[in-house]
């Protein structure tokens, strides 16, 4: 499409999921969240007794993927129906993200879910989370953003988004898990986790949601 897009990328924990959905409240724009789509494909492969080595049946999971996203006019409050059953909260366990990255490094399974994600562009334009938004799928995008923060700093703000969402969790079990993601997603042959050459870097380790915020905004009417 048409319509201007915005891609984030960045670590797990970075922020970015949180600045995605407040811009996309406050630009009255469209979501991308591609980690959920990876996320799914590791419940289907789970729920289909698929091995996560078994490339050429991801592939086909990837390729027929089964779901339906429900956002409310304010952008939020985002419900995920796979196969007809609700996953919304299923998806972000921390033994979901790690699958997903798992699945994540094969190329194949990447190329099944691209066109998936471009078809989220739309009026009036489009806030596209992940970690290859800038460098892969939306190349062109005229504003690109990068976050990062220190992987303490991300373990902390997971730890914390578990628990307020009433989910167990092991502060030290999580920056083990964020280390051993952040090392497979930089490291990949495809698609590697890095900053696109046009992205504006934020280190948001001292930053607050509101500082992350208020920069990318301004970054965007910038751009406007
Ligand atoms: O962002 P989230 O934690 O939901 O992503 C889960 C995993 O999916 C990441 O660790 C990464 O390996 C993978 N991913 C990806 N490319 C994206 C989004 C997510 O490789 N655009």
């Amino acid at each position: 499409g048409d319509f201007p897009v915005i891609a984030v990328d960045g670590p797990s924990g970075s922020g970015k999921g949180t600045i995605c959905s407040l811009l996309a409240r406050e630009l009255g724009w469209n979501l991308l969240d591609s980690g959920a789509l990876y996320r799914l494909v590791g419940l289907a492969a789970r729920h289909h007794g698929v091995a996560l080595d078994d490339e050429d049946a991801l592939v086909v999971l990837a390729a027929h993927l089964d779901v339906q996203f429900g956002t409310s006019a304010n952008q939020q409050e985002v419900s995920i129906i796979l196969e007809g059953e609700e996953v919304t909260n299923a998806i972000r366990t921390e033994e979901c993200g790690a699958d997903a990255s798992i699945i994540a490094a094969i190329g194949s399974v990447r190329a099944a879910l691209l066109e998936r994600q471009r078809a989220f562009v739309s009026e009036p334009g489009l806030i596209a989370d992940g970690r290859d938004m800038g460098t892969v799928v939306f190349p062109d995008a005229p504003l690109k953003v990068y976050l990062t923060a220190s992987a303490e700093e991300r373990a902390n703000r997971r730890y914390n988004q578990l628990i307020n969402k009433g989910l167990g969790a092991s502060l030290q079990a999580i920056l083990e898990d964020i280390q051993a993601r952040d090392a497979r997603d930089m490291n990949r042959a495809v698609a590697p986790l890095k900053p696109a050459e046009d992205a504006i870097c934020l280190d948001t380790t001292d930053q607050s949601i509101e500082e992350v915020l208020a920069s990318v905004l301004d970054q965007a009417r910038h751009k406007g």
